[in-house]
């Protein structure tokens, strides 16, 4: 059994195209698509109409929540901000009634059972929570924290963009011979075999993102699962991560064809940046107005000139944007 997981697409079309190519070539058994499948690169009606036509199964991330919430009370706050949330303004206007009713009626979270294979439990974030997000280098404990109540011993993950395979083994039985003030040794990286007594075993994985890696390559991520013997892989799933490179200057031009940039203020530019160097642009802007003082959210244009005036960040993204040269002089 081959299951291909496929997540943060993020409107980005010529990405999934390109990774669909790939399927073809691959041909899993099935596909799951685990969340934030719209906004801000604006194709996001494309995308949806793509994946609608599939047998794919899907489910929701907070991409899709931010839109279905919008002009409601449970809507973020701050989202009438057109400098911070001007990308979702933008897919308001230009995502139709019926893509917004598939997304509707898409579950938050799925456990796939196929036969024969151990069962996988796939959520954007974690079940419940679609903006909890696990890195590679993560403690063990910070991530066997927030899974500890999953029963599925194989669990897909995405929301942070970055591809991650991570055994981790939490040992629910306490340790006579332990500190019993030191928690940390009941959690381990990886699978410690030789301990099988109350140890209880996650394999997480996340396939990285479709349409807005950052992991500082631009190329669309993706992984596919394969089940496999107990032996072989714990869990019963081996994850192989893919990347594709595709061309990546229509989904640029594509934010300034489509009044995007111009509409969606400053964090689609920021969105922008990240579609170009495939590195966490906004959280870079938000720390660093943390460390020096500045309210990044209060005047978010006033915020970001001093940002790119102290960091010189934008020469440092257009000397990497492919269509740079096409529209600078
Ligand atoms: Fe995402
Ligand atoms: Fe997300």
């Amino acid at each position: 059994m081959k299951l291909a997981v496929l997540a943060d697409i993020h409107g980005n079309q010529p990405a999934l195209d390109a990774v669909t190519a790939e399927l073809e070539r691959i041909q899993p058994d099935f596909v799951v698509v685990n969340g934030d499948l719209i906004n801000p690169i604006p194709f996001s009606g494309a995308v949806l109409d793509q994946v609608r036509a599939t047998d794919w199964a899907v489910v929701r991330g907070n991409h899709e929540f931010y839109l279905l919430d919008f002009g409601t009370t449970r809507a973020a706050p701050g989202s009438a901000d057109s400098e911070r949330w001007g990308c979702l303004h933008w897919l308001v206007d230009n995502i139709s009634a019926a893509q917004a009713r598939y997304l509707a009626a898409l579950p938050d979270e799925r456990t796939l059972y196929f036969p024969g294979t151990q069962p996988i439990r796939v959520a954007h974030g974690v079940p419940g929570r679609n903006r909890v997000g696990f890195y590679q280098q993560m403690p063990a404990e910070k991530i066997v924290t927030e899974i500890k109540e999953i029963g599925e011993r194989t669990i897909i993950s995405a929301h942070t963009h970055v591809q991650v395979d991570r055994h981790l083994s939490f040992l629910d039985t306490v340790d006579p011979f332990a500190d019993p003030h030191d928690e940390s040794s009941r959690y381990f990286d990886g699978y410690a075999a030789h301990r099988q007594d109350g140890l209880v075993h996650w394999h997480v994985i996340n396939p990285g993102s479709v349409g807005l890696p950052l992991n500082g390559d631009p190329r669309a991520c993706f992984a596919v699962l394969e089940s496999v013997d107990e032996h072989e892989e714990p869990g019963g799933w081996r994850c192989t991560h893919h990347r594709v490179a595709y061309d990546r200057a229509p989904a640029l031009e594509a934010f300034r064809s489509s009044g995007l940039l111009d509409m969606g203020g400053v964090v689609a530019q920021l969105f922008y940046w990240e579609l170009v160097t495939a590195e966490a642009e906004i959280i870079h802007y938000y720390h660093w107005c943390r460390d020096n003082g500045v309210d990044p959210d209060g005047n978010m244009r006033l915020a970001f000139g001093h940002y790119k005036a102290a960091t010189g960040r934008d020469e440092y993204v257009i000397a990497r944007d492919p269509t740079a040269k096409a529209t600078r002089p």
